[in-house]
């Protein structure tokens, strides 16, 4: 049973989460043109009064650019006023996720994005580990990553995720956790919902912003700490083959946050992760307001405020 936080942001104000219902006639719900956000919120374990978010500043950022992506605005303060608001009439006392979701709300029929309606919605749901922390198995999909030049893949469009559903349900209605995606060139680009990095040699890889990946933040994240860790790290093509050999392969995601991959395909992994285990211990610092070199990377909302 989901667990949803009673009060959803939805017209503008805070209602009752059973009262923020749409028609069955929604442009959105139809023609996949959403694009949603997702952030963890964390109750701060030393002050029952504040709520820590995790680079809320980027995800606002990244939320405000898909809008643009999908030819409307939805401006980063009103995302952040929408957050605020939820947490404030919630009061969370548990970890949740926040699910901030710009979509066209027009009733009716015709795909297209001009002359339409939007709307700006959050809910949020109780979510523990999205993935088992101890590590996950992956097929490599027979779906291929979309590409740039046919849906805007910096944004989290909802539509996209047809892929991504296809993806896991193969991957697990083949007895394996999770999906890795190659792109059309044949790269690897990313998980389901969240982006990879493998260790070779002490160097710390992930495909480039060009191989058809989301911009994910968490990435951006580990990349950031590994990099003030001495960690050398690089951002490039990554082959199939180099799953096979890696020292260490992982995934990253705000759901996900950082996950091992356990095999891939019928080829077990190493079970040591030194740069893997050094890098998650930093974060789970750093979400936890615990590291104050980069306190500056979480946002904490009073709920007096
Ligand atoms: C397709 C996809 N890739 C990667 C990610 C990881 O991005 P982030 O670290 O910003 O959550 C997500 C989740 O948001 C995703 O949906």
């Amino acid at each position: 049973m989901h667990q949803f936080l009673p009060y959803a942001w939805f017209g503008g104000r805070c209602v009752p989460f059973a009262e923020a219902t749409i028609s069955v006639a929604t442009h959105a719900l139809h023609y996949g043109t959403g694009a949603f956000g997702g952030m963890r919120a964390l109750p701060n374990p030393s002050d029952p009064g504040e709520i820590l978010l995790f680079r809320a500043d980027r995800h606002a950022r990244r939320l405000s650019q898909s809008a643009r992506l999908l030819l409307t605005e939805l401006a980063e303060e009103t995302i952040m006023e929408g957050i605020v608001q939820i947490l404030r009439a919630n009061r969370p006392t548990t970890p949740v996720y926040l699910r901030p979701f710009v979509y066209t709300s027009d009733l009716g029929i015709a795909p297209r994005l001009h002359d339409i309606e939007t709307d700006f919605l959050i809910y949020g749901i109780e979510l523990g580990d999205y993935l088992s922390p101890d590590g996950v198995s992956c097929r490599i999909s027979s779906w291929t990553r979309q590409e740039d030049r046919s849906l805007p893949l910096r944004g989290k469009i909802s539509g996209a995720y047809i892929t991504s559903s296809l993806a896991k349900t193969e991957a697990v209605k083949s007895g394996f956790d999770e999906a890795l995606l190659l792109n059309s060139r044949g790269k690897v680009s990313e998980a389901s919902g969240m982006n990879l990095f493998i260790v070779r040699d002490g160097v710390l890889i992930t495909p480039g912003v060009d191989q058809d990946i989301l911009e994910g933040i968490t990435r951006a994240s580990v990349l950031e700490i590994a990099q003030a860790m001495g960690i050398p790290t690089l951002e490039r093509p990554v082959d199939k083959t180099e799953l096979f050999v890696a020292d260490e392969v992982f995934l990253s995601g705000t759901a996900a946050r950082v996950t091992p991959v356990r095999r891939v395909e019928n080829t077990d992994m190493p079970s040591q992760r030194p740069v893997m285990g050094a890098i998650r211990d930093r974060l789970t610092a750093i979400t936890e307001g615990r590291d104050p070199a980069y306190d500056h990377w979480v946002t904490r909302v009073r709920l007096d405020g």
